[in-house]
């Protein structure tokens, strides 16, 4: 089945997603310094990033897990210019790396980027720092939970949550598996189940070039 999920999402992408010369470079920059192509979004998911903070108008965006930046590029797409995004990586080669795609795609004015773990940054954060209105979760899985519960520090009412990778080919429900990963995942779907701040919750999977898997979506109360 996986040469054909990743044909019909070459399909998607040859109709529906636009040229870019600066997504472009930013994945063969990454593949050129010898990291791998599947922790980035696929295209079809970056222009449903992109189209979701379209829909809301957001112009505040926080993402959790910069990789080469090749989301923040779709994220950074959506906004106007005085849009503002935070992302954060712990890890200090796909940090340079990452800076170095925001830098070429001279994207620095608009993209902040952390370096360290995600929860320590959020936490160093002042309490009344400005919040965000659309928040991209895509960083180590078990901290999830915790991640969630930061964000609502940092979101107003009708920021939208975006948590990436919450299906894992269907690990979630193999009882086997207690990985911190999936433990994880499945913390974060008890948290987000008649969550206090949250106005609705859901879940899809999908399936595609990068396989089975699926995120989240909330909206903040
Ligand atoms: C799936 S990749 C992100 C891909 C990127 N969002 C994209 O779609 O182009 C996850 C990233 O999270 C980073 N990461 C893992 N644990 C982290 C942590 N505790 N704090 C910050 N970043 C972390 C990893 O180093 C990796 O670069």
């Amino acid at each position: 089945m996986q040469q054909q999920w990743s044909d019909i999402d070459a399909y998607i992408e040859s109709h529906l997603m636009p040229e870019d010369p600066i997504l472009t470079q930013t994945l063969q920059n990454t593949a050129d310094k010898g990291f791998p192509d599947h922790l980035a979004v696929a295209a079809n998911q970056g222009m449903l990033l992109q189209m979701l903070i379209q829909m809301n108008q957001c112009k505040r965006v926080l993402e959790l897990g910069t990789f080469a930046a090749y989301s923040t590029m779709w994220l950074a797409r959506a906004l106007p210019e005085d849009g503002y995004i935070l992302t954060i990586e712990g890890r200090d080669t796909h940090a340079a790396l990452g800076q170095e795609n925001i830098d070429n795609a001279k994207l620095k004015q608009m993209v902040e980027l952390k370096v360290g773990r995600a929860a320590d940054i959020l936490k160093s954060l002042p309490e009344n720092f400005e919040p965000f209105d659309f928040i991209f979760i895509d960083a180590d899985k078990q901290s999830y939970p915790e991640y969630l519960e930061l964000s609502l520090k940092f979101s107003r009412s009708g920021t939208i949550i975006f948590l990436d990778n919450v299906i894992r080919a269907g690990d979630i429900l193999d009882e086997k598996n207690v990985k911190p990963s999936i433990e994880g995942i499945r913390e974060m779907y008890r948290l987000m189940q008649n969550h206090p701040r949250l106005l609705s919750s859901t879940a899809l999977q999908t399936v595609g070039s990068k396989g089975h898997d699926g995120f989240a979506l909330a909206i903040v109360k």
